[in-house]
Parts: C-alpha cells; structure tokens; sequence
C-alpha cells in the first residue's frame, strides 16, 4: 500500500515526530484530497500536551485546504483536480475533517467523506479558506443546537428572528469561533451582541456585529455587562444567551457564573481548562464537568459544546459544510480569520513552530496556518 507523511504527537508534552501512514483509496461517497494547508489550534495544543482524547501517536489537526485527487463510488459533487496551485473548476476544497486517523489533517492526505468538504469560493486563497472550517461549524452548531437561536437556511429575507434584540453575550470576541458567531449572528438578525475581547480588537468586533465590547482583563467586567443592560420586567434573566468561546475556569466561566441568571443559557466551549499548558511547569489540566466548574444561580442551564456530533443534526451534515459555509464565506457574510503564515523548512518544522507558538499564547485575533505538502 503506498503511504505519505503525517505529523504525529507520540507522547505527552514530546516533541512532534513524522511517520509513513498508509494512503487510504476512498471507499463510497469518500474523497481523498491531497492537504495543502492546515490551521494549527487550541485542541491540537491540548491533545499533545494534555493528552486530551488521544491514543498516541495521533495525527492532529482537523481544518484542510487542498486539491481532490480521488474520488469514490458515488461521489457526486466533486471532482478531482489538477495538482498544480492554480484554482481549478471544483476540485479546490475546505473542510472539518475529525473522526479517523486517516481524516486528520496534518498529514499529506485526507480520506474523508465527501460531505464534510465545501469548495473554496472564486478569491478566495486557500490558506485563508483553512481558518474557517473547525471554527466556523462550532458557530453554527453550538448557536443552533446548544442555544437553541435559528440560523434558517437559506435565509429568508423577511426573517425576523423572535430573540432580535435580546442581548446575546459572546465571551472571547477575538477567538477564531468568537469572530464566526458575532459575524453568523449579525447575518441571521441578531442585533443586541455583547463581546468581551482585547481593547485593540474593539473595532474589528463590532464591524462584526458586537453592539458593545468589554476588555475581559477588567475585573470587574461582570458588573460593567450587566451594568450595560437596563433592568428587565418580571426578574428575567439580563442576559438570556451566553456562549463561552474560551473555556477557562478562572479567565471565562468564573466571571460568567458572576453573569448569569436564572433562566440564562449557557454553552461553554470544551474542555474547560483548569491549568494552561506551559513550556516547563506542570502540564495542563482539563475538565468536562460544566456544572461543577463554577458556582451558577439556582435555574442558569449551562450545557458542553461539542462539535464532533454536529452531524447529528441530518440538516448539518448535508449543507453545513458543502453549501452554507462556501456561500456565506463566497459572498462575503463570513470574513476569514486573520492568519499567520508559519514558516518552515519541512512540515514537520511547521506543525512543531505553530504548536509552540500556542504554548507560549502568541496569539491573539488570529489563526496560525501552514503549508502541509511540500
Ligand atoms: N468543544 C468544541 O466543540 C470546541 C470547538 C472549537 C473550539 N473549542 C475550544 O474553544 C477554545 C477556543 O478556540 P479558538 O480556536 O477559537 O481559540 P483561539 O482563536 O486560539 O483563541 C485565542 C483568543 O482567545 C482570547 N482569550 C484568551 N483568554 C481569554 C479570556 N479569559 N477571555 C476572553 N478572551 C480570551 C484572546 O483574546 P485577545 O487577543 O482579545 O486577548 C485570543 O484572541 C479552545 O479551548 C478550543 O479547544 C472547542
């Protein structure tokens, strides 16, 4: 069988290693696309270091941009392409590919189902492209399933959604999925978005759709939230919807606990990090208990994204990722992230600089992108 390259974590907190994997033909409704860019993240940081859902060695990564290049029985919507950069007909592709060793993304190739890829739209560049797959479906995912704020798609023009102008919080603005939800929430009419993020993104959030924005760093931010919004009839809740983008016990969900009220929604990105991982000190520490993270008010409904079952929804998994995202990304509803791209001599050197980069928390407002095949 051949085989190619992928980055592989092989224990804790070590090094980042390359081994030969088997190139897997695509079986029924499957697409083998050759990777050509990656985005390194939050849950590759956590998988090395933490060991977070991970049998090692385990490819990371799960965002792609690259070329189709095979093509299974009854794949209907894409074709393969020509190997060169140049932008061809349909064979340029983005995608949110998880599951399977063989879907992973910081590898030379993905073998994945054919629904879990969109084709980049026309000005579009690849690297680009690669900011949004992971993050732009936790926004949909986590708004619709776990606040339970329609997203109807296509999106009527007369639609009015019944929660307009009901704030709707946004911990962590500036977070890659932070950026996508304020941009998809503007999109479907929701007009009342409150953000916390970093001063210096103030005017980015709100070109966004952030009605008002908080410097998290404030400690006395909770106040200055709820301070914001005038008092409601009959003791409802300020601020009905909260999504944490962050996940920290002590940066996002204790301050949220100072926030929410009976009958507030809350959905918390996980895992909730209870220690960051760090170059030399202890390694990282991490829980899935949302209830148990912070002390909420009797009546706060607080739930765990995860995005990984997001095809459960059978509306999702058909148009999520082949129609919504290309179109809202194509016209423009949807900017890309911000991205740096990380040099390197060999994908290995990347996925290792990227990687450490997260580390050391060099970022800010930005997704950190690489080139996969050389
Ligand atoms: N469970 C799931 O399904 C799922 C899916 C996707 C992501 N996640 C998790 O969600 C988290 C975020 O992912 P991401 O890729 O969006 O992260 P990211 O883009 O790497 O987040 C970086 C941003 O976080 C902001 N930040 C850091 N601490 C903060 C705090 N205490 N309050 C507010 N903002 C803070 C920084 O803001 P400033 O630059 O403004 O200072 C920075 O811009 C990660 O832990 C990831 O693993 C979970």
């Amino acid at each position: 069988m051949p085989t190619h390259p992928a980055v592989v974590t092989v224990a804790p907190r070590a090094a980042l290693e390359i081994m030969q994997l088997p190139t897997m033909a695509p079986a029924n409704a499957e697409v083998r696309v050759r990777v050509e860019w990656t985005a390194s993240t939050p849950l590759d940081l956590h998988q090395a270091d933490g060991g977070l859902l991970v049998h090692h060695p385990q490819v990371l990564g799960d965002g792609v941009a690259g070329t189709v290049v095979e093509v299974g029985e009854g794949v209907e919507r894409l074709a393969v392409g020509d190997k060169s950069l140049t932008i061809s007909k349909s064979s340029k592709v983005f995608g949110f590919v998880w599951r399977a060793q063989k879907e992973k993304a910081h590898q030379v190739y993905t073998t994945a189902p054919e629904n879990l890829f969109g084709k980049i739209p026309k000005g579009i560049s690849p690297e680009a492209a690669v900011t949004l797959p992971n993050n732009f479906v936790t926004a949909y995912h986590t708004i619709v399933t776990d606040l339970q704020l329609p997203l109807p798609w296509p999106h009527p023009d007369d639609h009015q959604p019944e929660h307009a102008n009901t704030p709707i919080l946004i911990w962590g603005g500036s977070s890659s999925v932070g950026q996508y939800t304020l941009q998809v929430l503007k999109y479907f009419g929701y007009g009342n978005l409150l953000t916390t993020a970093s001063e210096k993104h103030h005017d980015l959030l709100k070109s966004f759709g952030a009605t008002r924005c908080f410097d998290y760093r404030n400690s006395n931010v909770p106040k200055l939230i709820l301070d914001s919004i005038p008092d409601t009839k009959d003791g409802k809740a300020k601020v009905p919807f909260i999504l944490d983008c962050i996940g920290s016990k002590d940066g996002s969900v204790a301050p949220l606990a100072q926030i929410a009220e009976k009958g507030t929604k809350v959905a918390i990105l996980l895992p909730i990090i209870i220690r960051d991982a760090t170059e030399n000190g202890p390694a990282p520490e991490y829980t899935f208990d949302v209830q148990g993270s912070a002390d909420w008010a009797d009546g706060v409904e607080v739930v765990g994204v995860r995005t990984h079952f997001y095809a459960d929804n059978s509306f999702h998994a058909e148009h999520l990722q082949p129609s919504i995202m290309p179109a809202m990304l194509g016209q423009g509803i949807v900017k890309p992230n911000r991205h740096r791209i990380i040099e390197g001599a060999t994908m290995l050197e990347r996925a290792q600089r990227a990687l450490d980069a997260l580390r050391r928390k060099e970022v800010s407002g930005e997704r950190l992108v690489w080139r996969v095949a050389d």
